[in-house]
């Protein structure tokens, strides 16, 4: 049976990923920097399903960490990336703590970037394999009130869909996920609660997400855009003058300039 690495395996989408991983029998490394809620899933997949599940504590946020995580794995076989730890950060740019941009940057940039290129070369020369890379519906649009945000998931957009047409010959295929607001941790940690995205009607629950995301790692979907309104909002905005489309994507962030 194959493996599947699952960063931000602690919390929220990786969390639910991880437990559909495991209910189809696929053996699990769960990392997170939150070890206690990592072994308690692994205890609980472990019990239910029988499959391995491994706990390896690291934090991805900061340079060379990607680098540490592939040496604390040596040379077990993983065929499946799921790079999805992440976080956001809402408010003005200038007011920031550059130090937390910086470290969003290297979890949700160059984390995600060295570890599509550390398994991605893995899973080539072991003839086959599967990333999926987790965007968002940001990574369509600038964000005024959460710019280095949105940029990073523009970056991943961008990076993943070349990297899914680069590898495809070598049987690796690349989902890109763009979930819209979704009630995980996120909201909380990135100071965006009470914004217009995380209300009704974008708000979606966090199951319906991850049945999303299994089914797109599935059926080897490349962009998988979660649920119609977001699909929609994604589309028009590739029909709209910037202007508009900064002005309706700072008014859901709650930016008021
Ligand atoms: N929820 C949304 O609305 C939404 C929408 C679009 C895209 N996304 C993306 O979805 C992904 C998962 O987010 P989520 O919604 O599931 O949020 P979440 O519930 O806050 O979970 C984030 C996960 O990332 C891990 N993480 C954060 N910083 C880390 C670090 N420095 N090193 C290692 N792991 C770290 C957290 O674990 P520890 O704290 O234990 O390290 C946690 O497991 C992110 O890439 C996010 O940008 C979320």
């Amino acid at each position: 049976m194959s493996t599947a690495l699952i960063t931000g395996a602690s919390n929220g989408i990786g969390l639910e990923l991880a437990r559909r991983l495991a209910a189809d029998g696929h053996d699990v490394i769960l990392v997170a920097r939150s070890v206690d809620k990592l072994q308690a899933l692994a205890d609980e997949l472990g019990g239910r399903h029988g499959i391995r599940a491994e706990v390896i504590g690291q934090d991805l946020g900061y340079e060379g960490a990607a680098q540490e995580l592939v040496d604390k794995l040596g040379d077990r076989r993983v065929d499946m990336l799921i790079n999805n730890a992440g976080f956001g950060e809402f408010g003005t740019f200038i007011e920031a703590d550059i130090k937390r941009l910086n470290q969003m940057i290297q979890l949700n940039v160059a984390t995600l970037t060295a570890l599509a290129h550390a398994f991605g070369r893995r899973m080539a020369a072991q003839g086959g394999g599967q990333i999926l890379n987790v965007a968002s519906i940001a990574a369509f649009m600038p964000g005024p009130g959460a710019a280095v945000y949105y940029a990073s998931k523009a970056y991943v957009l961008s990076f993943s869909d070349a990297l899914d047409f680069e590898l495809r010959g070598k049987n690796v295929r690349v989902t890109t996920l763009c979930p819209g607001p979704t009630d995980t941790g996120f909201a909380t940690a990135a100071n965006a609660e009470g914004s217009a995205a995380f209300r009704w009607p974008l708000l979606a629950s966090l199951d319906s997400l991850a049945d999303y995301a299994y089914d797109s790692l599935k059926a080897k979907r490349g962009i998988s855009v979660h649920r119609w309104l977001i699909k929609l909002m994604a589309f028009s905005v590739r029909l709209s003058p910037r202007f508009l489309a900064n002005y309706i994507s700072a008014r859901s962030i709650g930016f008021k300039g």
